[in-house]
C-alpha cells in the first residue's frame, strides 16, 4: 500500500514551514522599512523649541528704576536633522517693575517688522520706524499709528530668585491679533 502523501501530519508540517517562511521573510522586510521611516520622520517627532522658555538675564542686570534694557534671546534651533545651540532667535526689552516683576516686550514692531529703539529719558518711549511710537508698557501712543497693535508682551518667569526666563515668540505683523508665527 502506498503512503498517503496528504496525511494530516504532512499537511501540518507543510503549513508550519510556509508560515515560518512568511514570518521570517516578513520580519526581514518590515524591520528595514520601519527603521527607514524612523529616520525620515525624525524631524516630525522632534518637539519644536519655538515658544519655549529661555533664560535671558538676571534681575540685577536690570535698572531698578524700570529703564528698559535690550537683550538677545538665544535658543537651540532645530532645523530638520540639526540641533544648533545658542542661536539668536530674537531680542526683547526687559523692564524691572515693582516687587521684582519684569516686563518683556518683543523688539519687533507689529506694523511691518522693524526693530524699535528705546529713546532714553527724553522721550521715554520706543521709537518709530515709520510713525508709530509705543509707551514703555508697549501700548500704541498715537491714535494715527500705522501699527495695528502695541508691542508684543511676552510671558516672564523669575526662577531661583533672580533668573529672568522669557517665553519667546514672534507674532504676525500687520494684524490686530497676536498670531504666533
Ligand atoms: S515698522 Fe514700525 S511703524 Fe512701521
Amino acid at each position: 500500500m502506498e503512503p498517503n502523501a496528504d496525511s494530516p501530519a504532512q499537511d501540518r508540517r507543510a503549513f508550519l514551514t510556509k508560515a515560518s517562511a512568511v514570518v521570517i521573510g516578513g520580519s526581514l522586510v518590515v524591520a528595514p522599512v520601519v527603521a527607514g521611516l524612523c529616520v525620515v520622520l525624525d524631524p516630525l517627532r522632534r518637539k519644536s523649541e519655538a515658544g519655549a522658555s529661555v533664560l535671558v538675564a538676571t534681575l540685577n542686570s536690570l535698572p531698578e528704576d524700570g529703564e528698559p534694557r535690550k537683550f538677545s534671546v538665544l535658543a537651540t534651533r532645530v532645523d530638520a536633522w540639526n540641533r544648533t545651540p545658542n542661536v539668536p532667535i530674537g531680542a526683547v526689552y526687559l523692564q524691572r517693575l515693582k516687587d521684582n516683576k519684569v516686563r518683556a516686550l518683543n523688539v519687533v514692531c507689529p506694523h511691518a517688522g522693524c526693530f524699535v529703539d528705546y529713546r532714553s529719558a527724553n522721550n521715554n518711549d520706543f521709537g518709530p520706524c515709520h510713525n508709530s511710537s509705543f509707551a514703555l508698557d508697549g501700548k500704541v501712543q498715537d491714535p494715527k499709528s500705522p501699527s495695528p497693535r502695541g508691542l508684543d508682551e511676552l510671558p516672564v518667569e523669575i526662577r531661583n530668585g533672580s533668573e529672568v526666563w522669557v517665553t519667546f515668540q514672534n507674532f504676525r505683523a500687520g494684524v490686530h491679533e497676536k498670531i504666533p508665527v
